[in-house]
C-alpha cells in the first residue's frame, strides 16, 4: 500500500482550462504541475461534473508519481458566503455553539444543507468588553460533495478544502499589513479579494475571464478560437483588439471596488497598500496597465522565481494552488 507523505500537502486548483497541482517543497521553487481540464467538466470556475474529473486526474498524478500526498482542493469565491460577525470571548464550546445560532442568523440557506466554518481574525475591546471579529465560511453541502468526489474518485486522499481567497492570501500576503486588493483573472471568471492586513473582508466574482479575450482575438483576427488562443499565448494580437474585453473587466472591478468601499471601508479615498494580480489572464498584455488605472495602484505579480532567480510572471495562474499546499503551516 502506498506510504501517504505527512509533511507535505498537494495543493489543487481545479479551474475552467487547467487543473493545477502544486507542492511547496522548496520556498519560492515549487513543483507545479498543469492539467487540461476536461471539456465541459468546470463552469465558470465551479465543478459541474465530478466524474468527468477524477479519471483525468488519476491518471496524471500517477504519472507524475504525486498520488501519494494529501490533497488540500480549493473551493472558488463564487461558491461561498463569507459573513462577518463579532462574538464575545467565551469558551470553545460556548463559541460553537453562538457561532451556529448566529450562522442561521445571518446564511440565506439553511445550515443542515451546509458546510459552516470559520476564522477569528482578531480581537478588539469595545464598549461590551473584549469582543472577536469572526469569519463565517460556508458552502452548500452539494458543492462540497462533488469536490470530494473529484478528488476521491482519482484515488486521492483529501486532508481538506479550503476556499481560494484564503490560499491566495497565505501565499501572496503572508504578514503583509493595510489593505490589499488581489485580482485572479481566470478563464471563465474573475475573483476579486478585498483584505484588511491578512485578514480576508470580501470576496466578489463575476464571469469575464481570458476565454472572452480569445473569442475578441478570433474575431477580431478572424480565426478560430483554437488559433486565437495560440496567437493570444504568443503574444500576438493587437490590444485594441481587446479593448471591449477590457471596459468589461474593468466595469466589473469598479463595480466591486464601490461595493466594497460602501460597505467594509471607512474611508472610501484611501488607495489600497498594494494591488497583486493572478491567474493566467493576468498576463494579457496591458492588464496590469489598465487595472493600474482603475485600482490607482501600480499592481504587483506574485514573486515566483526560475532557477536563475529571476521572476517569473507566467507562474501566476499557480498562485491559488500554491496558497493551497501551504495550508496548516505555521
Ligand atoms: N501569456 C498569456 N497571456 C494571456 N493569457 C494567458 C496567458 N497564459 C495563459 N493565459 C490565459 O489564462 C487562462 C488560464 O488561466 P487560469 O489557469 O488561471 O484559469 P482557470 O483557473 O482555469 O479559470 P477559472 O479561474 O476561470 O476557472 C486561459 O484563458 C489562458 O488563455
Ligand atoms: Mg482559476
Amino acid at each position: 500500500m502506498a506510504r501517504y507523505s505527512k509533511k507535505y500537502k498537494l495543493g489543487l486548483d481545479i479551474g475552467s482550462s487547467l487543473i493545477k497541482v502544486c507542492l511547496p517543497r522548496r520556498p519560492g521553487r515549487p513543483e507545479v504541475l498543469r492539467i487540461p481540464t476536461p471539456e465541459g467538466t468546470v463552469s465558470k470556475g465551479v465543478l459541474q461534473d465530478p466524474e468527468g474529473i477524477s479519471d483525468h486526474l488519476r491518471q496524471w498524478m500517477r504519472k507524475n508519481q504525486l498520488d501519494h500526498y494529501y490533497v488540500v482542493a480549493t473551493l472558488p469565491a463564487s461558491t461561498l458566503v463569507l459573513r462577518h460577525v463579532q462574538l464575545p470571548r467565551m469558551k470553545p464550546r460556548d463559541l460553537a455553539e453562538a457561532i451556529e445560532w448566529e450562522a442561521r442568523r445571518v446564511l440565506p440557506f439553511p445550515l443542515e444543507e451546509a458546510q459552516l466554518d470559520w476564522v477569528v481574525q482578531d480581537t478588539v475591546v469595545s464598549e461590551e468588553g473584549e469582543m472577536q471579529n469572526i469569519l463565517l465560511v460556508a458552502v452548500r453541502d452539494t458543492i462540497v460533495e462533488r469536490y470530494v468526489q473529484a478528488i476521491v474518485g482519482a484515488g486521492l486522499k483529501v486532508a481538506a478544502l479550503d476556499i481560494s481567497p484564503l490560499a491566495l492570501g497565505r501565499w501572496l500576503l503572508k504578514n503583509a499589513q493595510g489593505s490589499s486588493l488581489i485580482i485572479d483573472i481566470g478563464a471563465e471568471s474573475t475573483q476579486v479579494h478585498f483584505f484588511q492586513d491578512v485578514k480576508l473582508m470580501f470576496s466578489r466574482s463575476f464571469s469575464v475571464g481570458g476565454a472572452e479575450a480569445t473569442w475578441a482575438i478570433a474575431t477580431a483576427a478572424n480565426v478560430s478560437f483554437a488559433e486565437a488562443e495560440e496567437m493570444k499565448l504568443r503574444g500576438k494580437y493587437r490590444e485594441d483588439w481587446l479593448d471591449s474585453w477590457y471596459r468589461e473587466l474593468g466595469r466589473e472591478v469598479q463595480r466591486s471596488l464601490e461595493y466594497y468601499r460602501s460597505n467594509f471601508s471607512n474611508n472610501a479615498e484611501e488607495p489600497f497598500e498594494r494591488v497583486i494580480l493572478s491567474g493566467g489572464a493576468a498576463m494579457t498584455r496591458g492588464v496590469d496597465t489598465f487595472i493600474g488605472e482603475v485600482t490607482g495602484v501600480e499592481p504587483g505579480f506574485a514573486e515566483f522565481y526560475s532557477k536563475d532567480r529571476r521572476p517569473r510572471r507566467d507562474k501566476i495562474m499557480y498562485n491559488v494552488a500554491l496558497g493551497a499546499g501551504m495550508w496548516g503551516r505555521k
